[in-house]
C-alpha cells in the first residue's frame, strides 16, 4: 500500500516538454539513459553529457531505434572528473543553445578511484562541504 506522503510518479505523468532543453549527465547508461529517453520521448531536446563519445553515440542510436518518434538527442562531451573538460563542455553547450531548462546531475560512481593529478568536481564538492561545515 503506497505511503500517504508519497505520490507515485510514472513516465506517463511527464508533461509535454516541447521547447525545453535538458542536459543529463551520464545519460548513456543506467538511470541516466532511461531519464534521457523519457525526457526526449516527451518532446525535450536532450544533451547527454558523457565522457565517452562512442558510448554516448551508441546510446543515442539505440534510443532513436527504440522509438517511432523523432527524438531530439545530442552529445555533449564532458568528463566530470576534469574541471577543464566540464568548462569545455559548458562552453560548447552555450554556443549551441540560449537556454537550459533541466539539468539532471545523474552521473556518478558509488566509490571512485584516486585521481591524484586532476582537480575534479568530486574533490571540489568535498572541499567545499568541509569548508562550509566549519
Ligand atoms: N543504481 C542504483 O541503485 C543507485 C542507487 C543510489 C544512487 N545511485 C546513483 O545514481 C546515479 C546513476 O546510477 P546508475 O546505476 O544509473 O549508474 P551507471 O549505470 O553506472 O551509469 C553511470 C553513468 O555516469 C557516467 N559517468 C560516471 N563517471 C563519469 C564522469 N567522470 N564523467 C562523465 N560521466 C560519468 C557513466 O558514464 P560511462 O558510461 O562513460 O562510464 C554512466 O553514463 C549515480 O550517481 C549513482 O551513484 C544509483
Amino acid at each position: 500500500m503506497p505511503s500517504e506522503k508519497f505520490t507515485p510518479f510514472h513516465a506517463q505523468d511527464i508533461p509535454n516538454l516541447s521547447g525545453y532543453v535538458a542536459i543529463v549527465t551520464g545519460g548513456n547508461a543506467g538511470i541516466g539513459y532511461e531519464t534521457t529517453f523519457q525526457l526526449a520521448l516527451h518532446g525535450a531536446r536532450v544533451y547527454i553529457a558523457g565522457r565517452s563519445p562512442d558510448r554516448v553515440k551508441k546510446a543515442i542510436e539505440q534510443m532513436k531505434a527504440s522509438s517511432a518518434k523523432t527524438l531530439d538527442l545530442h552529445m555533449l562531451e564532458m568528463d566530470l572528473q576534469s574541471l577543464g573538460s566540464v568548462k569545455g563542455g559548458a562552453e560548447s553547450f552555450m554556443r549551441q543553445e540560449s537556454r537550459l531548462d533541466l539539468l539532471i546531475n545523474n552521473a556518478g560512481v558509488r566509490s571512485h578511484p584516486s585521481t591524484a593529478n586532476k582537480p575534479s568536481l568530486h574533490k571540489v564538492i568535498k572541499r567545499k562541504g568541509k569548508h562550509q561545515a566549519r
